[in-house]
């Protein structure tokens, strides 16, 4: 059976992506924030997944307002990073596991999430730029790669207890699973930033950290939190941290997660730099 053995989680800022592609990793300002991923290059060499399933926010660059689903899986063979405005990032292209993300797709929907399904879809920053931290820069990504979109650009969107529930439906999905696989679920966005209006830059680091202590040991009482409070306590972009709950979701239910790396650091670009690596227990 397929098993997911761990959960990594990050910030994924654009100039993140912008500062690796352009060569300025080595500048003092960009190094703070590289420095945080070295121990996480080193884990995922030793612990390469068969399969990433990553979850991940459209920022209106292959979803637009036209169109926003609340949960998109890319059930397609490939997927080619979006052009954000500065063209498309230099970055390889998305190999899908259509064949897993079929099974999902039916096993949680049957479970009573509707998900949109995506067999053709771009992705943006928010799936590259976290590829990038943990891989740096490859030919080729070392393993497929199914993503998840969550709508949490525009309202109203998915509640934390949703996004934790479906993570447990993910998990439940992916164990039923025939093949022997090593699944890892990434969780991305965040931590607190709000880029436009009166508050644009409002960064909050105790409750950040407090968020990431809470992931770790009460998730399911941090799933209770209203989107409000995020907004109120994180900025308007902080609601990103929804996608963290359906990472967490799927994690072994009732047992402490090991916590191999965590890693916080203010600013890059507008956002708090929140990272954390979380390992089911080995029995
Ligand atoms: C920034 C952060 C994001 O999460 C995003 O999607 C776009 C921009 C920023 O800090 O600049
Ligand atoms: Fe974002």
């Amino acid at each position: 059976m397929a098993k997911i053995t761990a959960s990594v989680y990050t910030s994924h800022v654009p100039a993140i992506g912008a500062a690796l592609d352009l060569g300025k990793s080595e500048e003092p300002y960009w190094k703070k924030v590289f420095d945080g991923y070295e121990f996480s290059k080193k884990w995922i060499k030793e612990n390469k997944p068969d399969v990433i399933f990553l979850v991940y926010n459209d920022h209106a660059n292959n979803f637009s307002l036209e169109l926003i689903p609340t949960f998109a899986l890319g059930t397609g063979e490939s997927f080619e990073p979006s052009d954000e405005g500065w063209g498309k990032r230099p970055v390889p292209t998305v190999q899908g596991h259509p064949d897993l993300a079929a099974h999902i797709a039916h096993s949680v929907i049957q479970d009573d999430f509707d998900l949109t399904l995506c067999n053709k879809m771009e992705v943006d920053h928010g799936l590259t730029v976290p590829l990038s931290l943990m891989f740096g820069q490859p030919e080729a990504w070392p393993c497929p790669v199914i993503p998840l979109h969550v709508n949490v650009v525009q309202y109203p969107v998915p509640s934390g207890k949703r996004c934790y529930e479906l993570g447990k439906a993910i998990r439940r999905a992916v164990e039923s699973y025939g093949e022997d696989l090593n699944v890892q679920i990434w969780g991305t966005g965040g931590m607190s930033h709000q880029l436009q209006g009166p508050r644009a830059g409002l960064i909050n680091a105790e409750w950040d950290n407090k968020f990431l202590d809470r992931l770790i040991n009460d998730p399911a009482g941090l799933s209770e939190v209203s989107h409000i409070e995020y907004v109120r306590e994180a900025g308007s972009e902080g609601i990103e941290l929804v996608m963290w709950l359906i990472a967490r979701g799927a994690m072994d239910e009732g047992k402490t997660p090991d916590v191999m790396h965590r890693f916080f650091h203010v600013p890059a670009s507008n956002t708090a730099v929140g990272h954390l690596i979380l390992e089911n227990p080995k029995d």
